[in-house]
């Protein structure tokens, strides 16, 4: 089973190593992650995903960052978290993921995001376009 919680700064270790192996996350400092809403997923003893969110203004959320262990991938692990962050949240919610990353893409689409517009060059190392995407809920 899955259990949902606050992040802190004795988890950063195990989400540095969790960003790490995720090229399609973004590779922020970890440190930078206690300022912002950060939750992590945890399967027994270990943490195997994390969701880094903020909120932008009452009725508008960002999801900063997201990432899941690969060995538990495609658990629901991720949709989980995204529920955690958002809850009972109503409003608009916004995220940036890199064109190539169709899996990404894939999942935020399986939780009704949809396309918003694309911002050319808007990532580096590799440069590449970033997808805006945008849920709402009401
Ligand atoms: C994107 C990511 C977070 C998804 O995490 P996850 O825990 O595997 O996702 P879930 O198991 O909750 O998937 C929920 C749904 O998303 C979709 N989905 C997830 N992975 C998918 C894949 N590889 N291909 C197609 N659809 C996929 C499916 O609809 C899935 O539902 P289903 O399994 O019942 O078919 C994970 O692949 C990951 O960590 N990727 C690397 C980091 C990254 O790219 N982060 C995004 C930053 S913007």
């Amino acid at each position: 089973m899955t259990a949902i919680r606050r992040g802190g700064v004795e988890d950063l270790e195990a989400v540095a190593a969790i960003q790490r192996a995720s090229p399609g996350a973004a590779g922020w400092n970890v440190a930078d992650y206690l300022k912002e809403d950060i939750r992590v997923a945890i399967v027994g003893d270990r943490i195997v995903g994390f969701l880094v969110a903020r909120t932008v203004a009452a009725d508008e959320r960002e999801i900063l960052n997201l990432a899941v262990a690969p060995e538990f991938r495609r658990k629901g692990v991720a949709r989980g978290l995204v529920a955690d962050a958002l809850g009972a949240f109503r409003g608009s919610v916004f995220l940036e993921v890199r064109e190539s990353n169709g899996v990404a893409q894939e999942f935020y689409k399986s939780l009704g995001f949809k396309e918003l517009s694309r911002r050319k060059g808007y990532y580096d190392c590799p440069p590449e376009t970033a997808i805006v995407m945008k849920f709402h809920s009401c």
